[in-house]
């Protein structure tokens, strides 16, 4: 039967529209929840924006320039130099991360006069009130709305009247609407709320930020189903209670999707009486003050995360595999990387750990995915398996071939300056293009590297 004109498909999940009826959503990918509408329900919510029109691609206003600070320089680095405004920001997170610390520190932070509206469905306004007492922020008070609850139909009204320039909305689970034709309490209708508030940030001066609790696996539907509807997520995340060698309590906010920026750079936080705190000088933060000569196993690494250098304590144990086969666990550095460096050795320096466990750790927690820590890595483990303590004052960068040479690696100058910024004496690593500086030992292979650190 031929569908009358007068009736539209509309998603129930995310909005999405289209002519005729389809088994699954183009627009979020869920089945069955496209629905007959009325188009002139379909019409009253276009009309408001004039009729549609398109326009010459020159002259359109650039999206760059309208970036605001957050106010939080950990915060606007992972963003890409601030929140720009008509985007959406989902921050994930474990419960009791931090992510309603780091939406009130935000909303007194940012560099804004205009209004923010702290949307809350989970804390009452005593709550929201007595952890910014907490945090400090009686000053920049005025300019932030509380609004406690998760109504979308509220908010809405709400942002109408409020304009404000943020909306922070603390968290997208705590979201339903009353629209009818939308299941409550459903992952549908945490999408629809989610996707309305997209539109209105789209459509006025503002930008979003939604938090979303994801538990340990990570794995729970419901944020990721949010993921593809925003331009940038974050991830708070913590290793099991991570604390720097130098006690800080550490947190670390990633970027696994960012429209506007780069996915390279880490925020570092620390936790602490007042709130989250960015840490001066990062570069420093995960080493062990050590004295005398280090423990066999440990080496330190100068790691690249986005635009900066770290030194991190690399920390590697072998022990004789339990069962038949070895095992790895190492949660800071990708277990296959682990392998493949440990195979590396087996192979090149005849040293056998195909027998052996291997347990990897990084000092504070840090996760490490830059591939200049392979040959701070096999120095480790060599160190671990044969019990020769590395010496003190020596960096080691490099990536490691299967062929077991030590290949050219970016950022290499700034590595290097870092180290010795930080009073580090030595640093191996690939040839140095500027041409070898005092104290530094270019290495062409896992042999040379290892003979250039232990001395073997
Ligand atoms: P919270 O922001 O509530 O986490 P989430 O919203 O991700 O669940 O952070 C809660 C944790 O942070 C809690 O364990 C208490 C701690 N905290 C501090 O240590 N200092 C502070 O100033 C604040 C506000 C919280
Ligand atoms: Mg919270």
């Amino acid at each position: 039967m031929k569908k009358q004109k007068n009736f539209i498909f509309k998603c129930t999940g995310c909005g999405h529209e289209e002519p005729k009826w389809l088994g699954r959503c183009p627009g979020c990918g869920e089945w069955n929840t496209l629905e007959e509408t009325p188009v002139s329900k379909h019409s009253n919510t276009i009309s408001s924006k004039g009729p549609v029109q398109s326009l010459p691609l020159s002259s359109v206003d650039p999206l760059e320039g309208s970036r605001i600070s957050s106010g939080i320089q950990e915060l606007d680095r992972v963003l890409g130099g601030g929140i720009l405004k008509h985007s959406s920001i989902l921050v994930g997170g474990e419960p009791g991360i931090g992510k309603s610390t780091l939406l009130l520190q935000l909303a007194a932070a940012a560099d804004t006069k205009a209004r923010i509206l702290y949307v809350s469905g989970e804390e009452s306004a005593g709550q929201i009130k007595m952890r910014a007492d907490r945090l400090d922020i009686k000053e920049k008070a005025e300019k932030i709305e509380i609004l406690t609850t998760g109504c979308l139909e509220e908010i809405l009204t709400i942002t109408q009247a409020v304009k404000p320039v943020l909306i922070l909305v603390d968290s997208a689970q705590t979201l339903y609407s009353l629209e009818t034709g939308v299941s409550p309490g459903t992952l549908n209708q945490m999408k629809h709320c989610t996707w309305e508030l997209i539109s209105w940030v789209k459509e006025h001066d503002a930008a979003l930020f939604l938090t979303a609790h994801v538990t340990k696996d990570g794995l729970i539907a419901g944020p990721k189903s949010l993921e593809h509807m925003v331009d940038t997520v974050l991830y708070f995340e913590q290793s099991d209670k991570s604390i720097s060698p130098g006690n800080l309590d550490c947190r670390f906010l990633r970027s696994t999707k960012n429209r506007f920026g780069s996915v390279d750079e880490t925020g570092i936080f620390t936790m602490g009486e007042k709130g989250l705190s960015t840490v001066e000088d990062p570069s420093l933060l995960f080493l062990v003050h050590r004295e005398g000569t280090l423990p066999a196993g440990v080496v330190t690494a100068a790691v690249s995360e986005g635009s900066r250098t770290l030194l991190v304590e690399i920390q590697a144990l072998t022990v004789p595999a339990k069962g038949s086969i070895s095992r790895v666990f190492s949660d800071r550095i990708d277990n296959a990387r682990v392998s493949r460096v440990a195979a590396t050795i087996e192979k090149h320096l005849g040293l056998r750990l195909s027998d052996q466990d291997l347990y990897v750790n990084v000092a504070g927690g840090i996760r490490i995915s830059d591939v200049g820590v392979e040959l701070a890595l096999a120095a480790a483990l060599y160190s671990a398996r044969t019990g020769v303590p590395g010496p003190l004052k020596t960096v080691i960068a490099g990536e490691l071939s299967l062929a077991g040479e030590v290949r050219a690696l970016s950022r290499l100058p700034g590595r290097e300056k870092t180290a010795k910024d930080l009073g580090f004496t030595c640093f191996v690593g690939p040839l140095l293009e500027t041409g070898n500086e005092s104290g530094y030992v270019s290495v062409k292979d896992i042999k040379s590297a290892i003979k250039a650190v232990f001395g073997a």
